[in-house]
């Protein structure tokens, strides 16, 4: 069964009654549907609801204000069709999926730890690993309520092979239900690709790429992909708090890292321990490349005071074009 929903002034897409949610419906029928992190936290999913009946998945989800809220205005992607339905949104082009979304029957088939707290967890399903590097997928993880993110950190490929690099957040619901829940052999729904902060090859600049704590996960992802385009020049930072946080070594191949550039940046490491590299917040890092924004692509990805502090710098200092600046925020 498949309710209708039209937008007021433009298309008009399908969603499939069972679909979880309105936003998913319709970035699967192809719609550019404005979204970013798919899970009720940013708010770029608004939408007005001209007629027909929604059920509203999570009420208090931050993404909306409470003013927003008494305004009438609705998260796609905690919304759910109960029937036909007007409503009204800007949609863009630039939110169109480039890789049509789908969801696989995912078997866990390895979980290794990488540092304290933190694991990369491989997926694999029968159909390929479609996905642009920088993008995410959508988990049901067991026994919680609602869903979450998380970022591809490998490459696209054939054989169905998904890795994720997660943290165990602490009281969080989700990340623990990935860890303890979850036993090698057991399937999950893999719900892919999803996000707009994917490798852009065709330009000639270099890039930058930024990653804090479990953000490093989509950010490897990238520079991996540099790397096998050839000819693009990656400087990777990893913003850690100790030396023992430091994910890269046991994530990249010695013979990758030796081709990147790749600056770990520790901002708790003990001042006697020896340590020579960067000390400090990993933006601050990035500030001594200097402002050089006809140089570089940015791709980011880590938790919100991170990516804030990023944006300052891109956007109010330095004065980086938009179109080169990629991020996912974790929210
Ligand atoms: C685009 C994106 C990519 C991400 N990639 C990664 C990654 O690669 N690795 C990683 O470790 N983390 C990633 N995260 C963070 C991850 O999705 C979780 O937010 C994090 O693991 C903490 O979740 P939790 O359930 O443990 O904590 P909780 O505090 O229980 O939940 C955190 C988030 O889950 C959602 N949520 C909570 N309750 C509900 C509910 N009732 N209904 C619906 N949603 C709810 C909200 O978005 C909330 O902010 C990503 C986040 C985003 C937005
Ligand atoms: S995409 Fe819906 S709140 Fe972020």
């Amino acid at each position: 069964m498949k309710y209708k929903i039209a937008i007021e002034g433009g298309d008009t897409f399908d969603v499939a009654a069972d679909e979880d949610s309105l936003l998913r419906g319709a970035l699967r029928a192809g719609a550019g549907f404005p979204y970013e992190c798919g899970v009720g936290g940013c708010g770029s999913c608004r939408f007005e609801l001209t007629s027909g009946d929604m059920r509203t998945l999570w009420p208090e989800a931050p993404g909306l204000s409470e003013r927003e809220r008494k305004r009438g205005r609705r998260l796609a992607c905690q919304s759910q069709a109960l029937s036909d339905c007007v409503i009204r949104v800007r949609c863009a082009d630039e939110y169109r999926p480039p890789v049509a979304t789908r969801r696989h029957e995912a078997r866990l088939a390895r979980r290794r730890e990488i540092a304290p707290g933190m694991a990369e967890f491989l997926f694999e399903t029968e159909a390929p690993a479609d996905f642009l590097p920088g993008q995410y997928a959508i988990f049901h993880p067991p026994g919680v309520e609602g869903p979450r993110a998380f970022s591809m950190s490998n490459l696209p490929n054939a054989q169905g092979e998904w890795r994720f690099v997660i943290r165990r957040v602490s009281g969080g619901a989700g990340s623990n239900a990935m860890f303890d829940a979850l036993r090698e052999g057991d399937a999950l729904m893999l719900d892919a690709p999803y996000g707009g902060a994917f490798f852009r090859p065709d330009n000639d600049r270099e890039i930058i790429c930024v990653g804090g704590g479990s953000g490093i996960g989509p950010v490897v992802s990238v520079a991996r992909a540099a790397l096998k385009h050839g000819g693009k020049k990656a400087l990777l930072f990893e913003g850690a708090r100790t030396r023992g946080d430091l994910c890269g070594p046991a994530l990249f191949k010695a013979e990758e890292l030796a081709a990147l550039s790749y600056a770990p940046v520790l901002s708790s490491e003990p001042a006697d321990s020896g340590w020579n590299g960067a000390r400090g917040f990993v933006h601050q890092a990035v500030e001594t490349v200097g402002a050089a924004p006809e140089k570089y692509d940015f791709y980011f990805a880590g938790p919100p005071p991170m990516i804030d502090a990023m944006q300052d710098l891109l956007v109010m200092r330095w004065k980086v074009p938009h179109a080169q600046i990629h991020y996912d925020k974790f929210l």
